[in-house]
């Protein structure tokens, strides 16, 4: 509902941020929330991110793309349907700066399992916390209520956070 978003501009007045989202009750609750606390940081788009980033975003342009808590695709047959495969990372590689950095975070750890897989293997992504490793929630992250809620039944939150540099 625009939450993290809001919460992360608020706090880097100097840094911009582009929310891309295509479920408009969420568009129109960020929107609510950009008015109310006057924030000219955060441009917002309601359309398909895959199709933003290939139409809309010059190459070499962002210091920092942010999935959070990306839609998991529980069962087998629609894994298909997750947005973290090789062709979205190849489009990240060339939509980040050299040394962007590519910041994911979910609540299933199968999700986490792939995507850690599929970034550790892919060669122009250096995983920050070494291959193999997930990464410590960067501070700039907020909380989510889902995920307080998760941590008290005992849930995990996974991070992985890649730099855009070939890996050594
Ligand atoms: C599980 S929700 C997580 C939402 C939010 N990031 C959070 O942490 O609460 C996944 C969201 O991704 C959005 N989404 C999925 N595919 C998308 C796409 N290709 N472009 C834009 N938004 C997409 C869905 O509409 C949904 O709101």
């Amino acid at each position: 509902m625009g939450h993290s978003l809001t919460h992360m501009a608020a706090a880097m007045p100097n840094i911009n941020f582009i929310g891309i989202e295509v479920h408009r009750p969420g568009v129109g609750s960020l929107l609510n929330q950009v008015q109310q606390l006057g924030l000219t940081n955060i441009r917002v788009m309601s359309h398909d991110a895959v199709e933003v980033l290939k139409h809309m975003i010059p190459e070499h342009s962002l210091a920092r793309v942010l999935l959070f808590f990306p839609d998991p695709w529980h069962k087998t047959k629609h894994h298909k349907r997750r947005i973290v495969q090789v062709p979205f990372l190849e489009l990240l590689h060339s939509r980040l700066s050299p040394e962007g950095v590519f910041h994911s975070a979910t609540d299933w750890q199968p999700y986490a399992e792939w995507m850690l897989e599929m970034m550790d293997t892919f060669a122009d992504f250096s995983n920050s916390a070494g291959q193999g490793n997930y990464a410590i929630k960067p501070n700039y992250r907020p909380e989510t209520k889902f995920e307080r809620r998760g941590q008290r039944l005992g849930h995990g939150v996974w991070d992985l956070l890649y730099i855009n540099q070939p890996k050594a």
